[in-house]
């Protein structure tokens, strides 16, 4: 599927490689607009003039299987450059007269490789002759292609970066797109402006006001409605749209009573008082509390959540009459990742919470401005947006909120203490100046009772866990280490201040095989 958008661009042919997104948000880095499609839909997707360079990604296959309809070789024959990362080098190669095979030594993680002649494409790219590169690989090229010349090699890849000039064709074998391979970004930058000679054309200022003119060509003087649950996204499609069509946009934020202290007061203070927006607020806290009252299914409770969001959404939205659309905080991932790349199943672990359903029960059109962008250039055209720094960089929230942070049945006793801990929590990272250096942290309320001690007298009350990790994109994760004061104060501040809460832990699982919430 193409993006639609007319501007000059390397265009991201992805095989299904871990890092394929991450190619895409190098280069629009660069400030150059790139688009990401599936190797098997490059047959039907229109190749326009303004497609200036081509990456091919690396990828779980074996260039021997690539057959017409994984891969139409037409793209080799069009004269656009093209550079060919890790898998993409190798179909480089094979489809130039190389050999690839199944390497004696499989390399990955850290390598070293050795300039070995002068490029265009590694200008400024070597420190000393020798660089560190992440490799991952399996299978290598072990015969040169025709008419390509040795730019680097390593101990056990001769062919680690390769060059035809005639044709405009490189590979490298290793990731220059992770940020563990030394001035990776220079051979993507050299690849972009040197090579494919693209001038700048991206840059979220520009998105802001094209972002602005198409929502009103869109929707024009029709009424459009807006779930905002005071997330990143859902914040910056509301002032977007409010710039847009000011107060023919109605923001409906449901309070489930399952939201961090404040979120209310702070939600209804930035967006009716200062944006001076549209917003319905509905306080459904005793709804959901009664609904969800002795379920401690996950799945049921998230199931329950979700409808009963639905359900209210939909009445509120009927009183408001005559509405066509409805605006969603969609994102590039989420757009590649159901709609248009592998179509591989994975197996459902959890039922997201999400307005998805919603269209097609109220048969209203989707209005997604931001299905283009990454969660990071939300952030910045949110900041274009003057919203505040604050809305800005928080960090996630999942729409059942702290239903799925408390394992086990829901009582309103039990959601105050967990709001009083996860505030306390969250406010230490802000004045330790470490909350902007973790993707997401948050405290949870386990259903087990622990013996304590406090002064003179026994205690038996809950055991609240605390966790908070590093992050690219929620994919995967790793946890965050704390030093011991930190986490020492903290640990003392929850138990002193908090009745009901006598001992706390420290989640130190990544994901994979954790998740990152606990339901
Ligand atoms: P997991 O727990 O699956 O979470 O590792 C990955 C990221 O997704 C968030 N999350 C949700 N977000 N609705 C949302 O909008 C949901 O139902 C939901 N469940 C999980 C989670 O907070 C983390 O950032």
């Amino acid at each position: 599927m193409s993006l639609n958008i007319n501007l000059d661009k390397i265009l991201i042919i992805d095989f299904g490689s871990q890092f394929t997104q991450l190619i895409v948000r190098r280069v629009r880095e660069l400030g150059v607009f790139s688009e990401l499609v599936s190797h098997k839909k490059i047959r039907n997707f229109h190749i326009k003039e303004s497609v200036k360079g081509i990456i091919l990604s690396g990828g779980p296959l074996n260039v021997y299987e690539l057959n017409d309809r994984l891969f139409d070789k037409k793209i080799l024959t069009l004269g656009i450059p093209i550079l060919g990362i890790c898998f993409g080098h190798q179909i480089l190669s094979k489809f130039n007269g190389g050999r690839v095979k199944q390497s004696k030594h499989r390399e990955f993680g850290l390598a070293r490789i050795f300039k070995k002649n002068e490029s265009l494409l590694t200008k400024n790219f070597f420190n000393k002759k020798i660089n560190k590169v992440w490799m991952s690989h399996s299978d290598q090229v072990y015969r040169l292609p025709k008419k390509f010349k040795v730019i680097a090699s390593s101990k056990n890849s001769k062919y680690a970066i390769i060059e035809n000039t005639n044709k405009k064709f490189f590979g490298v074998q290793f990731h220059p797109e992770v940020t563990h391979t030394d001035n990776g970004f220079k051979i993507i930058s050299n690849f972009t402006f040197r090579i494919c000679k693209i001038k700048k054309n991206w840059s979220l200022k520009d998105q802001k006001i094209q972002l602005i003119n198409q929502i009103r060509s869109q929707v024009g003087s029709n009424k459009v409605i807006c779930a905002l649950s005071g997330g990143v996204d859902s914040s910056v499609v509301a002032q977007l749209l409010n710039k847009a069509i000011g107060k023919k946009l109605y923001c409906i934020f449901v309070n489930t009573g399952l939201l961090r202290k404040y979120e209310e007061n702070q939600v209804i203070k930035t967006f009716k008082q200062r944006l001076k927006m549209n917003l319905i607020y509905v306080n459904a806290e005793r709804e959901f509390i009664r609904n969800l009252k002795n379920v401690s299914d996950p799945e049921k409770k998230r199931k329950i959540i979700g409808n009963l969001f639905i359900k209210i959404f939909e009445k509120y939205s009927k009183k408001i009459k005559d509405v066509k659309y409805l605006a969603q905080g969609t994102l590039y991932p989420d757009l590649i990742e159901s709609r248009s790349v592998t179509g591989s199943q994975t197996s459902k672990i959890k039922s997201h919470h999400n307005v998805g359903g919603l269209p097609k029960r109220m048969k209203l059109k989707l209005v997604e401005p931001l299905k283009f962008l990454f969660k990071d250039e939300v952030r910045k055209l949110g900041l274009e947006l003057d919203l505040n720094k604050e809305i800005i960089q928080r960090h996630p929230f999942p729409g059942p909120g702290l239903a799925i942070r408390m394992p086990g049945v829901i009582t309103k006793e039990k959601i105050n203490i967990l709001k009083e801990a996860d505030f306390y929590f969250i406010e230490a990272l802000k004045k330790h100046n470490i909350y902007h250096k973790i993707w997401q942290a948050y405290a949870a309320l386990l259903p087990v009772k622990t013996v304590g001690v406090m002064g003179d007298n026994r205690t038996y009350e809950y055991l609240c866990l605390l966790r908070a990790i590093t992050s690219e994109d929620g994919m995967t994760a790793d946890f965050y280490e704390f030093k011991k004061p930190f986490i020492q104060e903290i640990s003392n501040k929850i138990v002193n201040s908090i009745k009901g809460i006598n001992r706390v832990v420290y989640d130190i699982t990544s994901k994979p095989p954790s998740t990152i919430e606990l339901e």
